[in-house]
C-alpha cells in the first residue's frame, strides 16, 4: 500500500504512522486522516504488529493541528460528519492494539488531541504542546475539551484552553499529559523499551486492560468495576493466564499465545 500523507513502517512487531507533511508542520488535512484510518485498518489485520507508534516526520512538529488552509472552507456539516478527525481519534482510543505518541515537536490543536486519544505519551524534551484553537475562534473538536480535561483536570485544561498556553514537554509531565519526557536522541529508543515492555505481555491481558482503563473511567464506578471484574473472568479462563502463571513459578519467560 502506498501513501503520499503519512508513511508507514514496520520494526520487531511495531508499527510506526508517520505524519509526513513536514513543510506545513505535519499539519493534518483530511487526506492525512483517510491515510491513518487505511493505515489501521491494514494494521489491525497484520498479527505481525503488536502496537502502533505514532509520530511527525521531522524534529520540528509531531503534529501542528488540523491544516487551516482546509478550516476556511469547513460548515457546521463538516463539524457534524460523522467521519471527521473526532471520530478517527475515537477509532485510534478504541484500537485494539495499544498505541504510543511519539512527541517529537510541535502537538498542537488536532495533533495534541491525536497524541491525547493514544494510550502513551512520550516527549521530547523540545516537544511543545497545547490546544491554541481559540485563536481562531473555533474549540477544539476531535476531544480536545474532553480528552485534556480528563488527563489534566478542568482547571489545567481550561487554563490551556481559554488561554491557547502551550507548554513544554516538562510541564506536560508534570500535568500527567505526557507520561515521560527525554532528550530528542533518545526518544526513539525510549519508545521501543517502552513498547517492548508492553509487548512482552499477555496481549488478551493489555488489550483487555486498555478497555477497562479507557471504558471503565468513562461510566459509573460499579459499571467499571463489573467491567474489569468480567475481564479478568476472560483471563482467568485464559492459555496465556496459565501460562503467565507458570511461567513464574518455574522461573522462566512466558511464551504468550493471545488465547
Ligand atoms: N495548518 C496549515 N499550515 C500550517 C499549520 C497548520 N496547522 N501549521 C503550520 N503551517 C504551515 C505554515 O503556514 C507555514 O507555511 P509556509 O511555509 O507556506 O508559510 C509552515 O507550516 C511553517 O510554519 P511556521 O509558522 O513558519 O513555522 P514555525 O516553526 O515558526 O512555527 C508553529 C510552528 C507550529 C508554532 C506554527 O506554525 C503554528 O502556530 N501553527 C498553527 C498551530 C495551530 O493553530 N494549530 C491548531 C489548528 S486548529
Amino acid at each position: 500500500m502506498t501513501f503520499q500523507q503519512i508513511e508507514l513502517t514496520t520494526e520487531n512487531q511495531l508499527a510506526y504512522i508517520t505524519i509526513n507533511r513536514p513543510d506545513v508542520r505535519n499539519a493534518l488535512n483530511k487526506e492525512t486522516l483517510d491515510e491513518m484510518m487505511q493505515a489501521l485498518e491494514t494494521l489491525a489485520e497484520d498479527e505481525e504488529v503488536g502496537a502502533v507508534v505514532f509520530t511527525g516526520k521531522g524534529d520540528k512538529s509531531f503534529a501542528a493541528g488540523a491544516d487551516i488552509s482546509q478550516l476556511t472552507e469547513k460548515t457546521a456539516a463538516d463539524a457534524l460528519s460523522a467521519k471527521g478527525m473526532q471520530h478517527v481519534y475515537d477509532v485510534i482510543e478504541s484500537y485494539e492494539k495499544p498505541t504510543i505518541a511519539m512527541i517529537n515537536g510541535y502537538a498542537l490543536g488536532g495533533g495534541c488531541e491525536l497524541a491525547m486519544a493514544c494510550d502513551i505519551r512520550v516527549a521530547s524534551t523540545k516537544a511543545k504542546l497545547g490546544l491554541p484553537e481559540l485563536n481562531l475562534s473555533i474549540i477544539p473538536g476531535a476531544g480536545g475539551t474532553q480528552r485534556l480535561a480528563r488527563l489534566v483536570g478542568k482547571g489545567k485544561a481550561l487554563e490551556m484552553i481559554l488561554t491557547g498556553k502551550i507548554i513544554d514537554a516538562q510541564e506536560a509531565v508534570q500535568f500527567g499529559l505526557v507520561a515521560e519526557a527525554v532528550e530528542p536522541d533518545e526518544l526513539a529508543a525510549k519508545v521501543e523499551e517502552i513498547a517492548a515492555k508492553i509487548l512482552a505481555k499477555g496481549p488478551l491481558a493489555v488489550k483487555l486492560a486498555k478497555l477497562s482503563v479507557h471504558m471503565g473511567t468513562e461510566t459509573d464506578m460499579k459499571t467499571g468495576l463489573m467491567l474489569e471484574k468480567l475481564s479478568q473472568a476472560i483471563l482467568f479462563n485464559s492459555d496465556d493466564k496459565n501460562e503467565g502463571t507458570r511461567a513464574f513459578l518455574e522461573k522462566r519467560k512466558a511464551d504468550f499465545q493471545g488465547k
